[in-house]
Formats: C-alpha cells, sequence, structure tokens
C-alpha cells in the first residue's frame, strides 16, 4: 500500500462534520500525553469525542486498511497476566496506524520480570524505548504506581480485580453503535461481578448516562459495596437478582461475563458458582427483539454456542470495536488529534 495516498485521510470531506468537530473540539487535546487508568477521568464530551475518532477510524480500515498516522511511534505491551483480545487488538491498533510494538505479552516469563525485577524498573526500562505503555497486571492500582514511574502515557489494560477502562469504552461504542442510543436503556449484568472488572468499570461509566441497571449473580459473586453505593449515590434504578430469568424480557443489554476463576483463593467455590448461568437459545426466545447480548470474552460455557447465529447476539461485533477504540485513544493520548 501507498502510504502517502492515505495523508488526507483525516480532513476529506466525507468524514463530514462529527471529523471537524472532533478534531476542533478541546477534547481532542485534553487526551495528549494522559495515562487512561480509571473510567471515571472520561466526561460524556470526552466519550463522544473518542467515538466519533473510533468511527473514522472503523472507515478508514475498511477503505484503505490502515494509515500512517503514528509511524515512527512506538507502544510497549507489558501483560503480567493471560490476553487474546486486548493485547491483540492493541497491537492491531498501533500497527493499522503505522506504529510498531514491544509485544512482552505471553512473554513476560521470559523476559527479566522472571529475574525478579520490579515493575518500577520494567517500567523506567520500557519508556526509554516506547511512546505509550499498556500494562496488564493482577494487582489492583498497579497502573497508577506504573503510571508514576513512566513520563509516558500508561494504558490500563486491566489491574486485577480493579478497572478495565478501555474495555468499558469499547462495551459502550458496541451499546451506542448496536442500539443507536444509550439513554433510557435497561442494562443487566450477568455474572461474576465480584472480580469482573470489565463490570466495575462499565457500570461506573454507564452512571454519566440515565440508565437502569440490573445486577445479576449468584450471592458469592455480588457486585463490590463500594460501586453499588455509587450507584446508589448517583440515584440510578437498580435492582439485584440471582436469576437471569427475571431480567431477561425486559433488558435492552444483556452483559454477560465468566467467573474470574483466577481470583478465587479457594476453588471449592469457584466449583459452586461455575456454571451458574447458561444463556441458551430457548432463553434468547424470551428476550426483546431489538436487544443486544455482550460478553467481554473469553467465555467458558455462560452463552451456549448456539446463541452465536442469534443477530442480538454481539460479542464477535464488540471485539472488531475493540480495535476501532484502541486506534482512536492511542492516537489521542500519542496527540494526534
Ligand atoms: C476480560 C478481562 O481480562 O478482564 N477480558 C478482556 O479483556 N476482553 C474478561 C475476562 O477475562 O473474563
Amino acid at each position: 500500500m501507498n502510504v502517502t495516498e492515505l495523508k488526507p485521510l483525516f480532513d476529506f470531506e466525507m468524514m463530514g462534520k462529527t471529523a471537524v468537530n472532533g478534531v476542533n473540539s478541546p477534547h481532542a487535546n485534553g487526551l495528549a500525553g494522559q495515562d487512561i487508568l480509571s473510567v471515571d477521568q472520561f466526561d460524556r464530551e470526552t466519550l463522544q469525542y473518542i467515538f466519533a475518532r473510533a468511527r473514522e477510524m472503523r472507515e478508514m480500515v475498511h477503505r484503505f486498511h490502515g494509515s500512517d498516522l503514528l509511524k515512527g511511534h512506538v507502544l510497549a505491551c507489558l501483560f503480567y497476566e493471560p490476553s487474546t483480545r486486548t493485547s491483540s487488538s492493541f497491537i492491531a491498533a498501533m500497527e493499522r496506524l503505522g506504529g510498531s510494538v514491544i509485544p512482552i505479552t505471553q512473554g513476560v516469563q521470559f523476559s527479566s520480570v522472571s529475574k525478579g525485577e520490579t515493575l518500577g524498573d520494567t517500567i523506567r526500562t520500557l519508556e526509554q524505548y516506547a511512546d505509550a505503555i499498556v500494562l496488564r497486571h493482577p494487582e489492583i492500582g498497579s497502573a497508577k504506581e506504573a503510571a508514576s514511574y513512566a513520563n509516558i502515557p500508561v494504558l490500563n489494560a486491566g489491574d486485577g480485580p480493579g478497572e478495565h477502562p478501555t474495555q468499558a469504552l469499547l462495551d459502550l461504542f458496541t451499546i451506542r453503535e448496536e442500539l443507536g442510543r444509550v439513554d433510557g436503556l435497561k442494562v443487566a449484568m450477568v455474572g461474576d461481578l465480584r472480580f469482573g472488572r470489565t463490570v466495575h468499570s462499565l457500570t461506573k461509566l454507564l452512571l454519566q448516562y440515565d440508565v437502569k441497571l440490573r445486577f445479576v449473580s449468584p450471592e458469592m459473586l455480588r457486585l463490590p459495596l463500594k460501586i453499588m453505593n455509587e450507584v446508589i449515590d448517583k440515584g440510578v434504578e437498580v435492582r439485584e437478582t440471582h436469576d437471569v430469568a427475571d431480567v431477561i424480557e425486559n433488558a435492552d443489554v444483556l452483559y454477560v461475563t465468566r467467573v474470574q476463576k483466577e481470583r478465587f483463593s479457594d476453588l471449592a467455590q469457584y466449583e459452586e458458582v461455575k456454571n451458574y448461568y447458561n444463556i441458551t437459545p430457548e432463553l434468547m426466545q424470551r428476550a426483546k427483539e431489538k436487544m443486544v447480548v455482550m460478553h467481554p470474552l473469553p467465555r467458558v460455557g455462560e452463552i451456549h454456542p448456539d446463541v452465536d447465529k442469534d443477530p442480538r447476539a454481539a460479542y464477535f461485533r464488540q471485539v472488531k470495536n475493540g480495535m476501532y477504540i484502541r486506534m482512536a485513544l492511542l492516537a489521542a493520548v500519542l496527540g494526534k488529534a
């Protein structure tokens, strides 16, 4: 591909008003040089800006496959926990924008981390080579800690059972693109609400909208009190239940999650709850005609594979949105607004 052909991409007129507004928005520059640590840092205007950029990225990928917007930029991807989608979508996002990646993803066991190097030293090393760092780590607060060592943007790709802000952005974007709006929707979160960081981040992000929330989990896996209190303080209508049958008929979004086995200190407890839910085609017959089933993936039995054929099953479209959102975010934090 001839990259010079792609240069005018971000101002050609077919991108229309959204792109022009996006480029001129103060929010465009607000993200430059910023860490992405928690969803708390996004207001609705910034979200709209990111979504507008993600749509541009989608259009650009459809037309040209990639661009040279981040040519010469390097992203370090440091993953201390397993990942398929988050790591590969960050890599794809960076490479489609012409940048390159230092992938320490499935390989921390081959890096100096396995020799006992501290997070601080690893981060201080990577920032000598890279322009931004994506970090996934098993401890809550690790991304914040990493950001305190780095002078370049750190993007939190999951800090233990804490947050997963870039996933929440792509989840919210998926809801918006699938159903055309977020305000007025009833969102049901199903599964491991206690340890599921994607649930924590998405719940907090949804509090900026006029939504109704339903939390469906076994007793052991209820939403942490701290987040529930935030929901209540916002005055959002909320109910908790153990049974997905209680929410299936009225939900606009069914956000299903995996029981986070790796967070259990007692595996016998995991065994008790691991097969708690199974979304089946029979259950889906009772759901609204216009609704979506989402899942951050990986799934390990919560959604029957026969549901995949249902047009309301949005989880693989959700995966693709992750790349566009991460393209938009990388461009923004690297100052290419
Ligand atoms: C999630 C995660 O890692 O928190 N996966 C993802 O990033 N798409 C959810 C999970 O592992 O269950």
